[in-house]
C-alpha cells in the first residue's frame, strides 16, 4: 500500500466514453479524486454504474478517453457478481487476497528444503543470505501469523469454513469470501460494485462499520460503493455521488423525482405534499 497522501489526486479520468457496439453507456465523465476520498455512484438499473466502476479499476480498457492512475497506487474490486474459479475451495481464494506473502512463504519453504540437500560452503553462505532476505521481507509483511489473520477474517465475514468447494456456494457466501479476500489485499483504492447485494442486515453493518474505520485512519485511499443507499449518507456523500457527470446527475435527479412523486402518491388525500 502506498503512502496515505490526503491533498493528493490519485486518479483522472478524463471525456471517458463506453459504448457497447453502437449503443453508449457512458458519455464524457472526467473526474479526478483525492487519496481518502470516499465516493458513491447512484444511478438506475442498467445506466451504467458497473462499467464506470470497471473502467475505473482497470478491468474494462476498451474506452475512448483517458485514464490515470497514479504510479505506486493499487485498486481492488469487487465484481456485482463476483467470478470465483469453481475448482477451489474458499480457503484457497481468500489466500489470493495474500498472494504476495503466500509467494515468500513458498519461497521460504523452498529455500529450507535445500539445506537438506548437500551443498558446497558457497552454496550454503549464498543461500543462507537469500534466506536472510526473504525472512525480512516476511517479518516485514508480517507473514509469521499469517493463518491466524485468515481465520480472523474468514471469521468476521463469517465465511463458510475453509475446505468448502467454492462450486457449491450460494451467492451471498459467495460475495462474503470475495469480499474477504479483497479486504485482505488492502488496496489503496477500493472499489464495491453493490457491495451489498445478498448480504444479510447483520453483514451489512459490519461493512458500514469496517469502511467508516478505515475512513477515519486513511488507511485505503478512494471508496467507492456503486448504489448503496445505506452506504452513502449524508448530505456531502451525496453531492459527491452526483461527480460522475451528466450521466450520474441526470439519474441522481431522476431518482429525486421518483421518491418526489412517490411521496405525492402515497400521500393521504387533503394531506399537503
Ligand atoms: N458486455 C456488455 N455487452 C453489451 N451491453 C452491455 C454489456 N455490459 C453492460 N451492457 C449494457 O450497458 C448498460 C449499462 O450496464 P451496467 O452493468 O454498467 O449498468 P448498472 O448501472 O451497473 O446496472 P445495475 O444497477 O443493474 O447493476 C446496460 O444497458 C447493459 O445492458
Ligand atoms: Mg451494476
Amino acid at each position: 500500500m502506498a503512502t496515505p497522501a490526503p491533498d493528493k489526486i490519485i486518479y483522472s479520468m478524463m471525456r471517458v466514453s463506453k459504448f457497447y457496439g453502437t449503443k453508449q453507456v457512458l458519455k464524457d465523465i472526467s473526474i479526478s479524486y483525492f487519496y481518502g476520498a470516499k465516493i458513491g455512484v447512484i444511478g438506475l438499473n442498467g445506466s451504467g454504474k458497473s462499467s464506470l466502476l470497471r473502467i475505473f479499476a482497470g478491468v474494462d480498457t476498451e474506452f475512448n478517453g483517458q485514464a490515470v492512475l497514479s504510479p505506486g497506487y493499487t485498486i481492488g474490486m469487487l465484481e456485482q457478481e463476483p467470478h470465483l474459479d469453481e475448482s477451489k475451495t474458499v480457503r484457497q481464494i481468500v489466500e489470493e487476497g495474500v498472494a504476495e506473502i503466500m509467494g515468500f512463504l513458498a519461497e521460504f519453504n523452498r529455500i529450507n528444503e535445500r539445506f537438506a540437500e548437500p551443498l558446497s560452503d558457497d552454496e550454503m553462505t549464498k543461500l543462507i543470505e537469500q534466506q536472510g532476505q526473504v525472512q525480512e521481507k516476511l517479518d516485514h509483511l508480517g507473514a509469521w501469523d499469517l493463518d491466524s489473520r485468515l481465520d480472523l477474517a474468514m471469521d468476521a465475514l463469517r465465511c463458510p469454513s475453509g475446505e468448502t468447494p467454492v462450486k457449491v456456494l450460494s451467492g451471498g457466501e459467495k460475495r462474503r469470501v470475495a469480499l474477504c479476500r479483497l479486504l485482505l489485499q488492502k488496496p489503496d483504492i477500493l472499489l464495491l460494485d453493490e457491495p451489498t447485494n445478498h448480504l444479510d442486515a447483520e453483514t451489512v453493518a459490519w461493512l458500514e462499520e469496517k469502511l467508516q474505520q478505515t475512513l477515519h485512519n486513511q488507511a485505503e485511499a478512494a471508496k467507492i460503493p456503486a448504489s448503496t443507499p445505506q452506504l452513502v449518507k449524508s448530505e456531502e456523500e451525496r453531492r459527491l455521488a452526483s461527480f460522475a457527470g451528466a450521466i450520474v446527475q441526470e439519474t441522481v435527479s431522476q431518482i429525486e423525482d421518483r421518491a418526489a412523486k412517490r411521496r405525492t402518491q402515497t400521500a393521504p388525500a387533503g394531506a399537503s405534499p
